[in-house]
């Protein structure tokens, strides 16, 4: 292993398309910068790595789902580059089935998705299930927690200042939330703890069991992947709090063209990577346990 000061190491999670792929491609256009492109599926990920054809652009599978999986991605980032100086939590899952047809065929536009007006619409074609919603919360939440646990000894060994971007959504914001006790457990930064975040998700999924979830003031607009982006906020700044030598903050990218929203978002995969790519690359002394709306600081 070669140990070079001035580069810096990037990991990208799902990064075989959409989003992560142009984060990737951003990144990787940076002098210095060499970034792992990550997947599930590794003929999906050394497809996109070709596609690229850049020679600082690695391959390395990873399912967040799947412990083994990340081990394997850390033993590999050890053995090549000794330490980690950027994670770019990307990945996601929406939580859902969709009826994609029936959602086309309504042409609901943009400001009405954006508002959560199209809540009502969509009840029909596009449902929760609760193994749906454990796939998203497995995802966006515990995926999360468990790449980042097993990099954080690396990014501690970071000679920059580690960065961690959790790309998030505004359906995880706390407004969007109609349940005050649920919004003030999330929001209060002095209390909050992962296990009370845990516990959060443990009754959201409760009550998604016994069909509590609009009584009990969950979002009813997509209720997992709501939930799964609220919790990776909370979480995100317990871990900013805990390590505050590092930049760690979490990312809405916009209403992006992608696969994850059946193409309904406006903005280019280029316009949504550029949250990413600015937190992921942000100077020292720059602020920590923030949320982000594209590139600006916003309320979580
Ligand atoms: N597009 C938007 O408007 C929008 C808005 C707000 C937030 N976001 C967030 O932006 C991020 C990127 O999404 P996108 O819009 O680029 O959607 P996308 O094109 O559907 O990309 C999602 C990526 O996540 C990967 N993935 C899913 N489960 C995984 C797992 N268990 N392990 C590893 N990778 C996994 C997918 O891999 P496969 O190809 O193998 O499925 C894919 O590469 C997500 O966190 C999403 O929630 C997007």
């Amino acid at each position: 292993m070669v140990v070079h000061a001035t580069q810096r190491y990037a990991v990208v999670t799902g990064a075989n398309k959409g989003i992560g792929l142009e984060t990737v491609r951003q990144l990787a256009a940076v002098a210095g910068v060499t970034v792992v492109l990550t997947a599930r599926d590794v003929k999906r990920g050394t497809d996109a790595v070709a596609s690229l054809a850049l020679p600082n652009v690695v391959f390395h599978q990873l399912d967040v789902q799947d412990s083994d999986s990340i081990r394997s991605l850390v033993d590999f980032i050890c053995a090549k580059f000794g330490r980690l100086d950027i994670l770019v939590n990307n990945a996601g899952a929406s939580g859902v089935i969709v009826d994609e047809d029936s959602l086309r065929a309504m042409k609901i536009d943009p400001a009405t998705w954006l508002s959560g007006q199209a809540m009502n619409m969509i009840q029909g074609v596009i449902k929760t299930s609760y193994d749906k919603a454990r796939e998203c919360l497995n995802t966006n939440y515990y995926g999360v927690k468990r790449v980042t646990e097993g990099l954080l000894p690396l990014l501690k060994l970071s000679t920059y200042g580690a960065r961690i971007v959790n790309v998030s959504s505004l359906r995880g914001e706390l407004w969007r939330i109609p349940n005050e006790q649920i919004r003030k457990e999330l929001g209060d930064i002095e209390t909050l703890t992962e296990q009370k975040i845990d516990g959060i998700v443990d009754k959201f999924f409760h009550d998604l069991k016994n069909d509590m979830l609009e009584v009990n003031g969950w979002s009813m607009m997509l209720p997992a992947y709501s939930i799964s982006k609220a919790t990776l906020n909370a979480y995100t700044r317990v871990l900013a709090k805990n390590y505050p030598n590092m930049c760690i903050n979490c990312v809405h990218p916009g209403y992006v063209d992608t696969d994850i929203n059946w193409h309904t978002g406006t903005l280019s995969v280029e316009e949504g990577a550029k949250g990413s790519v600015l937190l992921a690359l942000l100077p020292a002394g720059s602020p920590t346990g923030r949320y982000f709306d594209q590139t600006e600081v916003a309320k979580f």
